[in-house]
């Protein structure tokens, strides 16, 4: 918590790790940003504030993930740690260490922690029962079985619960189960497993949670929990697995989520050895220091109960806070693949200027857990009023006035001295609400500023004054005074908006936009050309990133059906009776017309003659034929596929290829076959 005002605090931040094998997308970053925002605020307060993060490296998703992509997990985080770390780099996250959990030091820390509970007494080990793959040769997680559910009979249900009646069991009671990887029938067996005894920590936990270590809403959740009783939690997995061997217990791996946290300290350890910071400082037991975990509702219960526990049961200290917020959703409905509201980072920033997420996230941001809404009318409108409409603004009306009146030089004494003062004054204020994670509130509290300041300068109509004789001091003096409000707005904004602010203080011609520099007076500093610091949100590339997002899933499906691991959609397909294929309508089509498509590297259009009716469809076929080695043959198109809105067009049904990650090869009928006629 804030002490005195001058001496820095020590405070460690981090994120949550984002698992390896996935993209980063708008749900993420509403993590990412929020801690970022805080963490640039921190030290923009001169605190040392140290954020780091990692990949979540380790588990059974991403080893079945590497194969399914021909290559070796280690292959796979390595490529993944790129793409993730060009992401946050986009949208202007600035970890000062992002690390790995499948790393030297993380190993080093799981060891040490796992051996210290284990030596206190707080590991047992059990034999349990548990679905087995024998053809995969591996212990199934609920996730990966599939069968009809034991209540209402809806076949190819997963192993813990049915989509069809909401029914909750366990995957022995499954009706006919298989293995979702293999399609093998899973045999149970019996193996040891090693366990976290969590109830030892009850009455520790108890009294942790209550100290303002959690939101309100969150403690309630744990109170709820407690009422219901801690489980022992089971910290093992048998091999296959990818992840750390446990010590002393050979064929047995650390579950993925026993090492990830510990990742925190890994990264962080990481950090300090480059930088010679002591970690022992930060993490001893009586340490002074703030440590501080940001995290999404979903992980609440690894971050309030296992992980406190962990560090208590193994000598070291507890975190300051943990802050948790809520889901991401898009126009009021969970984020979407087949609406094109799952959107990725990287798919965002080709389209929009990552700072209006950030400013828009900034803007609707509590310290609550509620979810969020990106709206994407409001998100335009908001951006385009506030930064554009009232920040930028102040800038532009009063740059062009101060280069030609005074050669760029500000008036050597504040005409409004009460007006600025009180600018400076509410940083206070606005710093408390970032203290306390209200950013929201905190950028109300600017736009009002924002406001007096553009009235300022309305009452003040320094264009009528400029065209009139011998009053040139007095618009200088009016657009300075602009100029010095746009300062400490900026101030205020930077840790939302950094690249506008380092463009900001180019053109105020300053060496800090720090919170200490707004109390530094303007009089006579010169100030550079003015350039546009942000433009509008152009609604048509909010459209463009929508559609071009329903091509990402388009491509991720591609992946999957033309992959050759055990995650590829292809072990044999569950049986279909024989009207359920009389349901797909398969044509003989003539390739009238095929040619490359702008902007789609794997994409050719390919226009279809069905014996007198024509269709456009869109194939992911280009990486092998030429447009004009298609022309003129015949294929085989699904003709009763509902139509598919691509960024290029519309796709009117899909043409047949056979494919296994090597190569794609167009399906073509024997001689004599006729466009148009049926395939049955
Ligand atoms: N690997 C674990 C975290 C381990 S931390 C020791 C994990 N990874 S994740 O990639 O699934 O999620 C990373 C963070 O992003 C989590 O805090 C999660 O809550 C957050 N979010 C993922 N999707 C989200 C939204 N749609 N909205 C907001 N946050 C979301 O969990
Ligand atoms: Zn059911």
């Amino acid at each position: 918590m804030p002490t005195t005002a001058n001496a820095p605090r020590k405070i460690l931040v981090t994120s949550a790790l984002p698992y390896a094998n996935g993209s980063i997308h708008l749900g993420h970053l509403l993590e990412y940003i929020q801690t970022d925002i805080w963490v640039r605020f921190q030290k923009s307060r001169g605190n040392a504030c140290h954020y780091v993060c990692a990949d979540d490296a380790h588990g059974t998703a991403i080893m079945l993930r590497a194969e399914m992509e021909g290559i070796t997990s280690e292959q796979l985080i390595e490529r993944v740690s790129k793409e993730h770390q060009a992401d946050f780099a986009r949208f202007g996250v600035a970890f000062d260490n992002y690390h790995s959990t499948h790393s030297e030091e993380n190993r080093i820390h799981s060891e040490r922690i796992y051996t210290a509970l284990r030596d206190a007494g707080h590991i047992a080990t059990r034999d349990i029962e548990q679905m087995y793959d024998p053809v995969k040769g591996l212990f199934l997680a609920d996730r990966f079985i599939k069968g009809t559910c034991p209540k209402c009979k809806t076949p190819d249900q997963y192993g813990d619960n049915c989509e069809a009646c909401g029914a909750t069991y366990t995957p022995a009671e499954l009706i006919d189960p298989v293995s979702a990887i293999s399609g093998a029938t899973p045999e149970v067996r019996s193996s040891t497993h090693y366990f976290f005894k969590l109830p030892d920590f009850a009455e520790f936990l108890k009294g942790w949670v209550h100290p303002g270590h959690v939101q309100p809403q969150i403690a309630n959740k744990l109170q709820e929990w407690f009422e219901s009783g801690l489980n022992e939690w089971d910290i093992s997995r048998d091999a296959p697995y990818f992840g750390f061997e446990i010590p002393d217990a050979p064929g047995k791996y650390f579950y993925v989520w026993l090492d990830a946290p510990i990742g925190y300290l890994a990264s962080f350890q990481n950090l300090c050895d480059r930088e010679g910071i002591d970690f022992d400082s930060y993490w001893k037991k009586d340490s002074e220091a703030e440590i501080y975990h940001f995290i999404g509702k979903d992980i609440v219960y690894f971050h309030a109960l296992f992980w406190p526990a962990m560090l208590e049961g193994a000598g070291l200290r507890t975190p300051s806070g943990v802050n948790c917020h809520g889901f991401v959703t898009v126009n009021g409905a969970k984020m979407s693949k087949s609406r094109g509201t799952f959107i990725k980072a990287e798919t965002y920033a080709e389209y929009l200027n990552p700072e209006y997420l950030r400013y828009y996230f900034a803007a609707k941001l509590t310290s609550g857990v509620d979810d969020l809404d990106l709206n994407l009318e409001d998100f335009a409108y908001r951006v385009n009023a506030d930064l554009v409409g009232k920040v930028v603004n102040i800038a532009s009306r009063c740059a062009g006035f101060i280069k030609k009146l005074g050669d760029g030089k500000l008036a050597d004494s504040c005409a409004e001295p009460e007006l600025v003062a009180r600018f400076v004054a509410a940083g206070e204020a606005i710093a408390d609400d970032y203290e306390a994670r209200e950013f929201g509130r905190a950028m109300r509290k600017i736009m009002e500023l924002a406001d007096e300041a553009n009235t300022y300068i309305a009452d003040k109509e320094p264009w009528v004054l400029a065209k009139q004789q011998g009053r040139e001091q007095e618009v200088l003096d009016i657009c300075s005074v602009g100029i010095d409000l746009f300062r400490q707005l900026m101030v205020y904004l930077a840790p939302v908006v950094p690249k506008m602010a380092r463009d900001a203080q180019a053109f105020l011609n300053l060496d800090s936009l720090d919170w200490q520099s707004r109390h530094a007076a303007l009089n006579g500093h010169v100030i550079n050309k003015f350039k546009p610091l942000m433009t509008r949100i152009e609604r048509d590339k909010i459209d463009q990133m929508i559609e071009a997002s329903k091509e990402d899933l388009a491509e991720e499906k591609k992946l999957k059906e033309t992959a050759k691991g055990p995650l590829a959609d292809n072990p044999i397909a569950d049986e279909i009776g024989f009207d359920d294929f009389t349901k797909v309508d398969l044509r003989i089509v003539r390739i009238a017309k095929a040619e490359y498509v702008e902007g789609a590297d794997k994409l050719l259009k390919l226009t279809l003659d069905l014996g007198g009716e024509t269709r456009t469809v869109f194939s992911g076929i280009r990486s092998a034929y030429a447009p004009e080695a298609l022309e003129g043959h015949l294929t085989v198109m699904v003709a009763n596929l509902a139509p598919r809105k691509m960024r290029f067009g519309v796709s009117e049904g899909m043409v047949l290829a056979a494919g296994d990650g090597n190569g794609i090869y167009l399906l073509e009928p024997h001689s004599g076959a006729e466009p148009g006629q049926r395939v049955t």
